[in-house]
């Protein structure tokens, strides 16, 4: 018996020995670098920059990207980001200006490809999970992101700030270096599915371009970024979202279930919603929920028509009220 519990106590000791270690590793290691393997066509990669490529990237950089990375001013200078949860330490965006110094003005068309679909920069440095990657999304779509970065909108014109302070903790560190990893770049050139297609095309639109299944699933950290569907609670909402104050704003149910989803909504009342933010029980959704006023029609309508499909969850969620 005392051998036994000397045993187990041994065992005890060194398991604690080992997840100090392991903790001690992550901390020092940081977030990981990656090997950078651009294929020869990505490195030498060159995106007209044509009015209908920009125009298409302008639109969905107000869907994905200016929110994160825009100054109060509305430059793309980079920020801190207080809508990040506090469990991640104090993180900032970047300056994606067309400085060349303090902004991405000197990286090329290929290394800003790479990096929108792995995370990895030509140094091999990974930007971790709060920055979003894009595996998933059409080749055309992020050419279209790459000219929009390299045109004379204002919002991107050379802005000498620096990039503000970055502190990732621990959690960031650890996460970067177990669950969340760079996703492979695609084997084919993803193509825009046919918008007769609603529901391939819907799926498209809400999984790949808008990421929406990221805050309507049950939490970032079980987000599947490569197999959308895998994230935990898919659609049934739920993340602890926080709004620019740091206050949790729970995202909402949108699967088809009837009592604690959307399955009673109207589609103009979805459309309603997504469009300009409208609740159809009266008042607004509130932030990080934004209006998608830049969605087209048929990209909202063909959103409504893939949701139709995918298998509901009840799950209630307690809403953000103003009061709370
Ligand atoms: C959820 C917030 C968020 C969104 C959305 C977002 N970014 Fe970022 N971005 C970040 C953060 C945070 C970093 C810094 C990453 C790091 O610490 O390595 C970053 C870094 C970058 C960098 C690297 C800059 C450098 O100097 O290393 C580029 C380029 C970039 N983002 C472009 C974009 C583009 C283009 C979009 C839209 C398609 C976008 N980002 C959407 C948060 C975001
Ligand atoms: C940055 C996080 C975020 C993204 C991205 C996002 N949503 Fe939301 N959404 C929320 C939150 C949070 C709420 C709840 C707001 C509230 O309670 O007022 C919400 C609410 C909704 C609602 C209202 C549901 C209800 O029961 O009231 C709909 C519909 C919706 N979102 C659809 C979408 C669609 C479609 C997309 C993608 C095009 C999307 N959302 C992208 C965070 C997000």
């Amino acid at each position: 018996m005392k051998r036994a519990l000397k045993i187990i106590g041994i065992l005890i000791g060194l398991l604690v020995l080992a997840v100090g270690g392991f903790a001690a590793y992550i901390a020092l290691k940081g977030i990981p670098h990656y090997p950078v393997n651009m294929p020869a066509e990505i490195a030498s990669l060159q995106v007209p920059r044509d009015s209908v490529r920009v125009a298409r990237g302008a639109k969905i950089a107000t869907l994905l990207c200016n929110e994160c990375h825009r100054g109060k001013d509305g430059r793309l200078v980079g920020i801190i980001m207080a809508d990040v949860p506090k469990e991640f330490g104090t993180i900032a965006s970047y300056n994606i200006t067309q400085d060349p110094v303090h902004g991405i003005g000197a990286w090329s068309d290929g290394e800003l490809y790479y990096f929108l679909r792995t995370g990895i920069r030509k140094d091999g440095s990974w930007a971790p999970p709060y920055m979003p990657k894009f595996p998933l999304m059409a080749n055309e779509d992020v050419y279209s992101i790459i000219a929009w970065l390299r045109s004379s909108d204002p919002i991107l014109a050379a802005d000498l700030r620096e990039n503000p302070p970055n502190n990732p903790n621990f959690l960031v560190k650890f996460l970067s270096n177990t669950v969340f990893n760079p996703p492979p770049l695609p084997q084919q050139t993803i193509a825009i599915p046919d918008t007769a297609n609603q529901v391939a095309f819907g799926r498209y639109v809400a999984d790949a371009l808008c990421a929406c299944y990221g805050c309507h699933s049950a939490d970032f950290k079980t987000m599947d970024i490569q197999t959308p569907e895998n994230s935990a609670g898919f659609y049934g909402g739920g993340n602890p979202v926080l709004d620019k104050e740091g206050r949790t704003v729970p995202s909402a149910n949108i699967t088809i279930d009837k009592e604690t989803g959307i399955g009673n909504w109207t589609q103009q009342q979805f459309y309603e919603a997504v469009k300009f933010n409208k609740n159809p029980r009266g008042g607004p959704l509130y932030y990080p929920m934004f209006p998608h006023t830049t969605l087209s029609d048929t990209e909202v309508n063909a959103i409504w028509a893939y949701l139709q499909t995918v298998p509901p969850i009840k799950n209630q969620i307690k809403r953000f009220a103003l009061s709370d």
